[in-house]
């Protein structure tokens, strides 16, 4: 599978590429800062200098492309930037998708992502539960095969390979696993619509992404 990766240079993505281009999958990790090059291309990606709050054209990045993953983010910075990536960058990326006619699209959202979040408008977390929502739920509309995924709070722990769907809590899991949540997800079509609400727990995460 030939995967656009953006996002290329964050926690997850890293630890993600080496899964993909393990099992043969062509990763092209889409990164905003040329002195992460180096970093990305030992991961087995290739890495491809384009910024997505700058509005880049991602028309060539996307031909040849099979599936495309968003693990970008703002990482919380100003509201302003939460906005301007978390919602339009990766709203647009959806658009540039549909038009280049990739059909497969796999985002990473978060767990409290629905309507209810229950996030404080004064809160300084808002802007991200807003923004997140916003493009979430364009992806739903989109004619794009696509797979919503919410890890709850990410962690540097080691990868369990087990995760639980739906958790209570606030459904800690290590990043390690994320990364293989998207990969078995890229490599199963049962997750297209789906919005697969997950933290750590005891299903292999084969089995949990269609349970
Ligand atoms: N933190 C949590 O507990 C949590 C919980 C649930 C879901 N999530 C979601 O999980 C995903 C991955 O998390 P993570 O820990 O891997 O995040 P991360 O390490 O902060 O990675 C985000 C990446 O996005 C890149 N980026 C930001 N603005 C960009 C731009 N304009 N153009 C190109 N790239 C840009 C950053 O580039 P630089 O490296 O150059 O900064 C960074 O590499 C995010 O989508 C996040 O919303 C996070």
């Amino acid at each position: 599978m030939r995967v656009l990766l953006l996002g290329g240079h964050g926690k997850v993505a890293l630890l993600l590429s080496p899964l993909l281009a393990g099992r043969g999958d062509a990763v092209t990790a889409v990164i905003r800062n040329p002195a992460h090059a180096e970093e990305v291309a030992a991961t087995g990606a290739t890495p491809l200098v384009l910024d997505l709050e700058r509005g880049d054209d991602l028309a060539d990045a996307l031909a040849n492309v099979d599936a495309v993953v968003w693990t970008a983010g703002a990482g919380g910075g100003s509201r302003e930037r939460t906005y301007a990536v978390d919602r339009d960058a990766a709203i647009r990326s959806m658009d540039a998708a549909e038009r280049a006619r990739v059909r497969r699209y796999v985002m990473v959202s978060w767990i409290g992502s629905s309507p209810d979040h229950g996030v404080d408008p004064d809160s300084a977390f808002y802007a991200y539960a807003d923004a997140k929502l916003a493009a979430d739920d364009h992806l739903r509309a989109s004619a794009l095969d696509w797979t919503i995924l919410g890890p709850g709070t990410l962690t540097l722990d080691p990868p369990t390979g087990r995760i639980q769907r739906d958790p209570d809590g606030d459904g800690r899991v290590p990043r390690a696993d994320v990364a293989a949540v998207i990969a078995a997800s890229l490599a199963d079509d049962r997750t297209v619509g789906r919005f697969v609400r997950f933290g750590s727990g005891e299903v292999p995460i084969a089995e949990a992404i269609v349970s």
